[in-house]
């Protein structure tokens, strides 16, 4: 994990309160219920960072990650990038902003269409956006952006079904480049890939942040690769932030009782620093009926009877360190 690169104090991205529900028909004879995929969360990206969104499987990472792009329309709260709230645009007054807020997705074999080589795959956003004059001035900027992803420019005639799952997640990093981005998300990048390329396109991505200033919003199943890769960390649970934190003191001193499962779960090379694992009881309940209160009491250590099964609580910053914000009742500050 590198420093955090200086901020000034606007964020590039940043939500407020956000909230993205489904209406779901729970079948013919039981009315509809909603889905709090994303329920009120805040969260902010600066330029030139990486801000890692882990939780496990349902909790809502994806569905965050596509409302900030306004892929999926929020159902109430904000969303503000470069200082514009963008929350209700138009699809019209969104589209020049669309070149500055980028995705890559999961699966390299889904995400591009197999009928379309390398070259018009990544030319197409460009061209859409009108950002070349010709025909020769879009193929340069095909090699360039190519070879910026560690492929080779005489490749951009073949089809996606000429190259290895790593190979092809670079054409999805080039396509994503292709309209000078300043936010990508990156939505679990690498869990598709072998293990062995994995580490590869984890450093392109440091490699390409570090050149051109880019800001991830990096979401993952695997806590090392996000505490490889991110300044700061965002830890879900049921839709809800429930910890974030400058990476290292997240990995180093976890508050909340689902932070702290999750970290122990992870191998420590140290033998002396071995944590003791702590195994959550039950599943994830349903974002349909969430448990009242914390949302978490069910399956958690240390919940408290009439206090946690009440009142959600609030994500609020430790006194010592106000970067540090934790939404528990009994985490100690
Ligand atoms: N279009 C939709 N309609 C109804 N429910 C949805 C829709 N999209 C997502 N959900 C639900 O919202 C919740 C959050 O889903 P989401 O895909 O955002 O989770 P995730 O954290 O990305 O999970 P994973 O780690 O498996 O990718 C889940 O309960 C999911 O079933
Ligand atoms: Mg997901």
């Amino acid at each position: 994990m590198s420093e955090a690169p200086a901020t000034d104090s606007t964020p590039l991205c940043s939500v407020d309160e956000l909230s993205t529900h489904f209406a779901v028909n729970r079948g013919p004879f039981r009315k509809g219920g909603v889905v709090r995929a994303v329920d009120r969360v805040s969260l902010e990206v600066f330029a030139g960072e990486t801000v890692g969104l882990v939780g496990e499987s349902g909790c809502g990472k994806s569905t965050l990650g596509r409302t900030i792009l306004r892929l999926i329309e929020p159902t109430s709260g904000s969303i503000h990038f470069e200082g514009k709230d963008i929350t209700k645009l138009s699809s019209g007054a969104m589209r020049p902003l669309r070149r500055r807020m980028q995705i890559i997705f999961q699966d390299p074999y889904a995400s591009l269409d197999p009928r379309m080589s390398v070259r018009d795959t990544v030319a197409e956003a460009f061209e859409i956006h009108g950002l070349v004059k010709n025909k020769s001035e879009a193929d340069e900027r095909v090699r360039s952006l190519l070879t910026k992803v560690g492929l080779r420019a005489d490749q951009m005639d073949r089809y996606p079904h000429e190259f290895s799952g790593g190979q092809r997640q670079r054409v999805g990093i080039a396509r994503a480049l292709a309209v000078d981005p300043r936010f990508i998300v990156a939505d679990e990048p690498i869990s598709a890939l072998d293990v062995s390329i994995q580490a590869q396109i984890v450093n392109l991505l440091k490699d390409l942040q570090e050149e051109l200033g880019l800001a991830y919003l990096f979401i993952a199943h695997d806590l090392k690769v996000v505490e490889y890769l991110s300044h700061r960390v965002a830890v879900m649970y049921l839709g809800r932030v429930v910890e974030t934190a400058p990476s290292r003191e997240l990995y180093d001193d976890p508050k909340h009782p689902y932070t702290r499962a999750l970290m122990s779960a992870v191998p420590v090379p140290d033998p002396e620093t071995k944590r003791s694992r702590i195994v959550l009881q039950g599943d994830v309940p349903s974002p349909i009926d969430p448990p009242p209160g914390c949302t978490f009491h069910p399956r958690c250590p240390i919940a408290e009877k009439g206090v946690c099964d009440r009142e959600a609580p609030p994500l609020v910053a430790l006194k010592a360190r106000p970067s540090h914000k934790v939404a528990c009742f009994k985490a100690e500050g």
